[in-house]
């Protein structure tokens, strides 16, 4: 089936949403991104994307391409064109174009390119892959030092990506001055005793929302959080670990560089904090 996508004001069939050759996400990766989930048909902390969308573009100096209440409404109408139940809405600016390149940024009225579209994804709630839990390996963290800005500069975590396939696992997580930073599209956690450890935040890593969203219903079910710097050693000797993100929730993680976390199954409060987080959502969701 083909989808109906959103681009600059337009709702088009796929095959005819088109972008100049010389827009700046095409030539600079001049761009920032949201993914927002859906479940039941709704949007999943639109607010939380909609206010990360706006840090991203004021780091950059890029315009707003429209106001944030027009953003939720062509959310809704491509879930709704496009009969999405469970999936994940994919959000693009671009600085836009003035026709040609250059390293200089075009003129400031220069219209931004605007795109969305949607992903279906049906069973994204109750994964296989969640019940499985992930196999992770962990990598030189070499990203440029701004990762709190939402780029589309995601060579690297791709490149991530597949160096865990080819190792036969799922994903990998980045650890840069002997500290795990995140996984290539995650934030990542493990848990020891009753304690759930993360990185703090600062530009070293992506500001999740489902990070903020499951901090907070970790401390209203009293579980004891703490936010620091931590290795992969203490990593793969803790009992389990997870990830969070828009498209994959809280994941579980059993294991890391080869050694198994705990019994090797998702861990307990994973599993907990995952299902809290789905509930959770579903009430709020837009
Ligand atoms: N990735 N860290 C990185 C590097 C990410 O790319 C992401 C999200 C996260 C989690 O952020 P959030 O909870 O707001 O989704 C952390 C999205 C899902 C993606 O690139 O597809």
């Amino acid at each position: 089936m083909t989808r109906t996508v959103y681009v600059n004001g337009d709702y088009l069939p796929e095959t005819e949403a088109t972008v100049s050759i010389f827009d700046r996400g095409f030539l600079m990766a001049d761009a920032v991104y949201e993914v927002t989930s859906v479940l039941d048909g709704k949007l999943i902390d639109f607010e939380g994307h909609a206010v990360r969308l706006k840090r991203s573009l004021d780091e950059l100096q890029m315009a707003e391409p429209c106001a944030k209440d027009e953003l939720l409404e062509i959310h809704r109408k491509l879930v709704e064109l496009n009969g999405i139940e469970e999936g994940l809405v994919y959000l693009q600016v671009t600085r836009g174009s003035d026709g040609d390149r250059d390293f200089a940024f075009p003129a400031a009225d220069t219209k931004p390119t605007l795109v969305l579209f949607t992903q279906n994804k049906p069973g994204l709630a109750d994964s296989p892959a969640a019940r499985k839990g992930a196999k992770v390996i962990s990598i030189e963290d070499i990203r440029w030092g701004r990762r709190d800005i939402k780029t589309t500069q995601l060579l690297y975590p791709s490149l991530g990506k597949m160096m865990a396939k080819a190792a036969g696992c799922d994903d990998a997580w980045m650890v840069e001055g002997g500290y795990v930073t995140e996984g290539t599209s995650n934030n990542a956690y493990f848990v020891k005793g009753n304690k759930i450890v993360t990185r703090p935040l600062s530009s070293d890593i992506l500001h999740g929302i489902t990070r903020k969203a499951v901090l907070r219903m970790a401390a209203e079910a009293q579980m004891v959080v703490e936010e620091r710097l931590f290795t992969i050693d203490e990593a793969k000797e803790a009992d389990e670990a997870f990830t969070t993100s828009a498209s994959a929730f809280v994941m579980p993680v059993v294991e890391i560089d080869g050694t198994a976390l705990g019994d090797g199954t998702p861990g307990p409060i994973a599993k907990r904090l995952r299902e809290i987080y789905l509930d959770e959502s579903r009430k709020a969701a837009l």
